[in-house]
């Protein structure tokens, strides 16, 4: 039997370097890595111990700025933060090139969240509908006596909808959406669905269970559209290509699974630069393809003289207040750099990048395939990984290329033997 147990009971009452002495013993830390662990960059270890649960460190990652981006009219710096190689570069190349053709158009809806009711053990569903739609304002009324601030900003619950379900489900579902504003809304959509539901058990005699936003946002949309020169990017040829391949993650979920991917790579980086949740995010797009007529997220068409047109069409709920985007110093930091004033702005921005870093990874899927560029970002990597520094890291990267032998262990004998010279 393990002498070794993960069962340690009131380990969130702990202070943060009791939690660490544990781990250390469990995990057989050396004193190295346990430095490495007390590290912490502008993220007070005090703060992250306060934003979630049995906090022992932090964690880095590299923020890049994507260059080049003309959204409306407007110049954006966009910081993102991400470990994957090639995908600000990517990006920054596509803004670029959509630059030359006048730069992104983009728009977003209004921030309408749905919250849900799941109601149950009701009888017969014609009956309730009739007793919920006459409790409309009642209900809209409770929700909104929860939210001084988003009926001033004239935000708050605006309107109700019953929705039948399968059978299968056993239930049905209330939806109240609700204008959020500027914030992405969860807390104070589920804290109405929550005030809600106990009322709708007394006055409609029926149960309910779950009461929680829905992260698909429907309601909550952003669009941007771009045309890339076919002389930027490579002629005719291209630009039927990336038509030919945009219609295929359309309708084939094994390539829209890969093609949507793509247009989170960018998305996601600009999310978590500004600490949004990301999860909700990604949630969010890859459920809209179930009720979308495309399992992908953009389409490219050939205009009438011959350029790349494309655009993008996702729901996105993020905020510009609230949530943990203020409480992490590099998370405002980073926001005030983006230069967005409100959740929509923040919208149109994102979709704008997930249109650039699509189009980027089709672009090089179409013609001399990601491969080449991915590797010799990656050689970088793995020489750093195997102890380069500085001037030692680009040619260690470029002799492992040369050799088209990218391993950590050639690039330790590579490195080892420059040293020796
Ligand atoms: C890699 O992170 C993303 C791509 O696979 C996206 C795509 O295939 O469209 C290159």
């Amino acid at each position: 039997m393990s002498e070794k147990t993960s069962s340690i009971s009131g380990f969130y009452k702990l202070p943060v370097d009791e939690r660490r002495k544990i781990l250390s013993e469990f995990s057989g830390l050396t004193l190295e890595e346990i430095e490495t662990l007390e590290k912490t960059g502008s993220l007070d270890i005090d703060v992250a111990d306060k934003l979630i649960e049995n906090v022992v460190s932090t964690l880095e990652i590299p923020v890049g700025i994507a260059v080049n981006f003309l959204i409306n009219g407007k110049d954006y710096l966009i910081p993102m933060a991400i470990e994957e190689a090639s995908v600000v570069a990517a990006c920054s190349n596509a803004a670029r090139m959509a630059r030359l053709g006048g730069g992104f158009t983009a728009s977003a809806t209004e921030s309408i969240m749905i919250g849900q009711i799941q109601i149950y053990d009701y009888g017969n569903l014609t009956e309730l509908q009739e007793k919920i739609l006459n409790m409309k304002s009642e209900i809209l009324d409770i929700a909104n006596s929860k939210s001084n601030t988003l009926v001033k900003l004239n935000g708050g619950a605006k309107d109700i909808q019953l929705r039948r379900l399968s059978d299968r489900a056993r239930s049905a579902v209330l939806h109240i959406l609700v204008d959020v504003k500027d914030a992405m809304g969860a807390n104070i959509v589920n804290t109405m669905c929550e005030a809600i539901a106990p009322v709708i058990e007394d006055k409609c005699h029926c149960r309910t269970n779950l009461r929680i936003l829905s992260n698909l946002t429907p309601h909550r949309m952003a669009h941007a559209s771009a045309v890339f020169p076919k002389d930027a990017i490579g002629g005719e040829d291209v630009v039927s290509r990336i038509v030919l391949a945009s219609d295929m993650a359309s309708v084939d979920p094994y390539r829209a699974a890969t093609h949507n991917k793509g247009i989170m790579n960018g998305i996601d980086a600009v999310v978590l630069a500004t600490m949004n949740d990301w999860r909700a995010v990604e949630a969010n797009a890859h459920t809209y393809t179930h009720i979308s007529d495309s399992l992908s997220l953009t389409r490219y068409r050939a205009t009438p003289e011959g350029d790349l047109m494309g655009e993008i069409n996702i729901p996105i709920s993020v905020g510009t207040v609230g949530g943990s985007t203020n409480a992490v110093p590099k998370a405002s930091l980073f926001r005030k750099i983006l230069g967005v004033k409100s959740a929509r702005e923040f919208s149109e921005v994102l979709a704008s990048v997930g249109l650039a870093q699509n189009f980027a990874a089709l672009r090089a899927l179409v013609s001399e395939g990601i491969q080449r560029g991915h590797m010799s970002l990656h050689a970088r990597n793995v020489a750093i990984t195997a102890g380069a520094k500085g001037n030692e890291v680009e040619e260690i990267a470029g002799a492992m290329i040369a050799a088209k032998r990218i391993s950590v262990s050639y690039a330790a004998e590579l490195l080892k033997k420059l040293r020796n010279n």
